[in-house]
Parts: structure tokens; C-alpha cells; sequence
């Protein structure tokens, strides 16, 4: 690909930053959809909620961001940022930033990061992409088998008419916690109380006095808890693992109970036969769904609830790579993950790294899809990674030649996931390793 290749980057949140950057740094100059005025995706906090707070309603205002205003990070901010730019005094931070710091703060960061590297002026704001449709290399509408030319993205801003453009290659980088994921509980239409999804949750003290049980013992479950409980007159957490019958670990004011089989009334009943008397609030802390309302190409690719398939190394489309996927892993370190995909991408979108062919990708993204269902892995975890980030960090490093990220990396974040475990209310200020000093070094050799 020559470096006039026409790109195009879909959201400017953090995912959309890395990959603008690591394009403009292979020599390209694409071009960002962003339909917010102003880029930091969900970190971008704002007191507004959606107009239905379960977010269900197809027809209600919608609010992109998923933060809380008391929100600090789980990760360490050296841990967190891009390696190519310190979360600290060197590059995107203050000196009075705690370790683990605020949304706003995140949000400063990723604006010095967009500042640093010049990335504002490639973002168009408040355009959002309507369509994205493929091409065949004749310029006509794409059918399989051939391969996709160039891609019609359509998008439309609120003072002008949709206008449509033709791009060689796209990243989407439209994020994945936008779109709550609710589960169908028996009898949850007739409760008397009030059901909310984390995704609108935005402060403790509008629980002051309420019996609350936050449904989902994962991030927001756990955070949401710890801080609703200063305020509620009882706080319950419901999880469908082997957590429950014990208080929250340090601390003693939420207990952790089964899930919820079914609402009876203004009461729940529990997955061990558990009830729980006159509820207020019901708080579903129950994660996210992929929803890319874009691309509606199911030959290309399949936008499920729970994943996204079929993907070459989870990041380009198996039939047609030059449509990338950057930033689809669910608990991962986001950031340096990120910087890691989009420095693959723009390696295949210049030609400096070239894939295998069509039939071997599909065989690599069927095959890896077959291990994860033998191994009992539910479709929606199959873009969950956990530990096995770190093999696949390395595994991109080694496959598009780029810095690997060091071995003090899993360890610092080990040492952040036994805090975490052992005391969900105080591991930010528990004493924790430093991350090595490789920023230079990696930005150095990418
Ligand atoms: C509550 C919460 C807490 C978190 N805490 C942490 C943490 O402590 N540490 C950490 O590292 N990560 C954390 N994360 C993960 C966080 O999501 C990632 O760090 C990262 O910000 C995701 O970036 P993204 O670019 O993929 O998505 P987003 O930040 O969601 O950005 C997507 C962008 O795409 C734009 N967009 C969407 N659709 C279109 C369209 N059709 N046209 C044009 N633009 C579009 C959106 O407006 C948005 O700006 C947290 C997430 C949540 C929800
Ligand atoms: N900085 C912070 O402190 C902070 C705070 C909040 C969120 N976050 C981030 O935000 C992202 C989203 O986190 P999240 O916690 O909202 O989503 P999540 O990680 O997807 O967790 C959702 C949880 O809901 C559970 N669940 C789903 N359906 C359920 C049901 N019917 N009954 C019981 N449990 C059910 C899931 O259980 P299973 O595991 O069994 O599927 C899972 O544990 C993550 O990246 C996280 O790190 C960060």
C-alpha cells in the first residue's frame, strides 16, 4: 500500500487515538469519525443518563459514556498507559495525580496524548459513521468471492447532508461499553422498585436510605458496591459464582449473595433458594454487548451480542483484513494492548507486513473458535483474555516485529490483582512494585 492510501479510523476514544497515531507514525493520514464534539470516548464523564435507566427502550436518548463521578482506575497509571507516551511528569500527567487516578484525569492524559502527536486534526467531530459498505474491486457492490476493492463509508453530521467516502482500509474503534448487556429475569417487569443498568449509574447519594442489590460481581459490581454502601441501609451483591454467603473481602458492610433466579414481587429469589425481602433498587452491574450498528456485512463479519467473528488474531476481519478491529479484548490492560493492535494494522495497511491468505485466517479464526467452545468457554467470553493477554501481546509483537511489553508488566499486574482480591476497598493505596522504565526503549523500537 502506498502511503496516499485513503484510511479511515472510527472513534476517537483510546482505541481510536493508538490507532491514528501508529498510522500517521507508518506515514498515512487518516481520517477520524468521531461522533462526539470531543475525543476521549467513554472517559469524556458527563452527569447525563439515558432516558430509559435500562437502557432498553430502542427509541431513548442515548449517552455513550459508561463513567461514574467518583470513578478512579483499577490499573496503575503506569501500568495503563500507551508505551510510547509515560502516564506521568515525562509525558500526559501532574505530578499530584495519585497512582490510580480519576476519569478526569484519564481524560487530560489522552488529550496531552492527542496534542503530543498531533492527532486533533485528523478528527472530525460530531460526524457519525452511518455505513460502512464493501466494494468489489470494480468499484461495485462486494460479493463473495472476490475481494473487497475499497469501503463506502457513510456517515452524517447534525449541520450538513450525509456524504459518502470511499477508504481503503478501516479501523473501528467504536468501543464495547455503551450498549448494557440485560439478562431476562423471570417476574423483573412487575417490581415495584426501581431497576437501573451501571451504564446509567452516576452517584452514590441518590441510594441514601435504599435496600440495594447490585446484580454482577465483576468491576462495576464490586466499585459500584463499595461506594453505594456509605450511603444505602443495606447492600447486597448477587453473583453467580462461589462467592456468596460471606461478606465482600475488607469489606464488612456489603454481603455477597447467590444470583437472582427470579423477582417476586418487590422481593428476589435467589439461584440457592435465598430470599431477599422488600428491595428498592435493583442495580444490573451485568457488562456489555458488541454492537457495531454500522456494518451489517454478516459475509464479512458477524456482530454478536457476546463477540465478534471471524477475526484474524482478534483484530482483522478474516475474509477482508483491511476492515481492523482495535481494542475488542475484555479484561485486559487496555492501553498498551491497544497501541500494540494499531502498530499491527497500520504494519498491514502500508504493506510493510503482509497476512496469510483468506483460507488459511479463516482456518486460524475457526480453529481458535473450536478450542474455546471444547473448552466450555461461553460465546460471550471469547474475547475475554484475562492472563492470556499477555501471550497474545507477545504473540502481535513477534508477528508484526514490534517491542515486546516486559515480563514486570504481568508481574506489576499480578500484584494489582491480589490487592484487588484481597481488599476491594483499599488496594489503591496498597504498596505496589513500579513498573520498569521502558517507555523510550519500546517507543524506540516499534
Ligand atoms: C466504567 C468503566 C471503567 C473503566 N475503567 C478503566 C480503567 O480503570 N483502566 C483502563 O485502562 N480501562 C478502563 N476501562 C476500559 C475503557 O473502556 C478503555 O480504557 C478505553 O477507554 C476504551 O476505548 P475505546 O476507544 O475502545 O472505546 P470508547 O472510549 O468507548 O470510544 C469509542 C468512541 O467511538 C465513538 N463512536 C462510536 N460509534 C461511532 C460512530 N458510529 N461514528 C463515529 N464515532 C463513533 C464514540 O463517540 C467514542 O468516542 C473502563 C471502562 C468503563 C466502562
Ligand atoms: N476503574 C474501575 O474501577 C472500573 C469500574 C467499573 C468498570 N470498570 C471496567 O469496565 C469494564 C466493564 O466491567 P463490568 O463489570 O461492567 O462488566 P463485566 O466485566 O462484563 O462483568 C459483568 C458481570 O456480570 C455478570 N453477569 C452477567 N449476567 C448475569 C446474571 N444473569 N446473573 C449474575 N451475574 C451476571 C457476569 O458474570 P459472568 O462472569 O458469570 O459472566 C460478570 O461477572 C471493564 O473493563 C472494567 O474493568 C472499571
Amino acid at each position: 500500500m502506498s502511503p496516499s492510501k485513503r484510511v479511515a479510523v472510527i472513534g476517537a476514544g483510546a482505541a481510536g487515538l493508538a490507532t491514528t497515531r501508529q498510522l500517521k507514525r507508518a506515514g498515512l493520514s487518516p481520517v477520524v469519525f468521531e461522533a462526539e464534539e470531543t475525543l476521549g470516548g467513554t472517559w469524556v464523564y458527563s452527569d447525563a443518563t439515558e432516558s430509559d435507566p435500562m437502557s432498553m427502550d430502542p427509541r431513548r436518548r442515548r449517552v455513550h459514556t459508561s463513567m461514574y463521578r467518583n470513578l478512579r482506575t483499577n490499573l496503575p497509571r503506569d501500568l495503563m498507559a500507551f508505551r510510547e507516551y509515560p502516564f506521568d511528569v515525562r509525558g500526559g500527567a501532574d505530578t499530584s495525580w495519585p497512582r490510580f487516578p480519576a476519569h478526569e484525569e484519564v481524560l487530560t492524559y489522552l488529550r496531552r496524548y492527542a496534542e503530543h502527536f498531533e492527532l486533533q486534526r485528523h478528527i472530525r467531530f460530531r460526524t457519525t459513521v452511518e455505513a460502512v459498505v464493501p466494494l468489489d474491486p470494480d468499484g461495485g457492490r462486494w460479493t463473495d468471492p472476490s475481494d473487497v476493492g475499497t469501503w463506502l463509508i457513510r456517515s452524517s453530521r447534525a449541520d450538513a447532508a450525509s456524504e459518502e467516502e470511499q477508504f481503503e482500509a478501516i479501523a473501528v474503534c467504536n468501543g464495547h461499553f455503551s450498549v448494557p448487556n440485560v439478562p431476562d429475569l423471570p417476574g423483573a417487569a412487575a417490581f415495584g422498585g426501581v431497576r437501573m443498568h451501571s451504564h446509567n449509574y452516576r452517584r452514590p447519594e441518590d441510594f441514601a436510605g435504599k435496600r440495594v442489590v447490585l446484580l454482577g460481581g465483576r468491576a462495576s459490581g464490586i466499585d459500584i458496591a463499595i461506594e453505594i454502601a456509605e450511603f444505602a441501609s443495606r447492600t447486597l451483591l448477587s453473583v453467580r459464582d462461589a462467592r456468596a454467603g460471606r461478606s465482600l473481602p475488607g469489606c464488612e458492610d456489603i454481603l455477597v449473595c447467590a444470583a437472582i433466579e427470579r423477582f417476586d414481587g418487590n422481593d428476589l429469589v435467589l439461584a440457592d433458594g435465598d430470599r431477599i425481602e422488600a428491595v428498592d433498587v435493583v442495580l444490573y452491574c451485568t457488562g456489555y454487548r458488541y454492537a457495531v450498528p454500522f456494518l451489517n456485512e454478516p459475509a464479512i463479519v458477524r456482530v454478536d451480542d457476546g463477540w465478534i467473528h471471524p477475526l484474524y488474531l482478534d483484530l482483522f476481519s478474516a475474509v477482508a483484513p483491511s476492515l481492523g478491529f482495535i481494542g475488542l479484548g475484555n479484561m485486559i490492560i487496555p492501553f498498551p494492548q491497544y497501541e500494540l493492535q494499531a502498530a499491527a494494522f497500520a504494519a498491514v495497511t502500508t504493506g510493510a507486513t503482509s497476512l496469510p491468505d483468506r483460507t488459511e485466517r479463516e482456518r486460524f479464526a475457526r480453529s481458535r473458535e473450536l478450542a474455546l467452545r471444547r473448552a466450555g468457554t461461553s460465546e460471550r467470553s471469547f474475547l475475554t483474555q484475562g492472563d492470556r493477554q499477555f501471550a497474545y501481546n507477545a504473540l502481535l509483537a513477534e508477528r508484526f516485529d514490534l517491542a515486546p511489553i516486559t515480563p514486570a508488566f504481568e508481574n506489576l499486574h499480578h500484584a494489582v490483582e491480589n490487592a484487588r482480591a484481597t481488599d476491594a476497598k483499599r488496594y489503591r493505596s496498597h504498596p505496589l512494585p513500579w513498573l520498569d522504565d521502558d517507555y523510550e526503549r519500546a517507543a524506540g523500537t516499534q
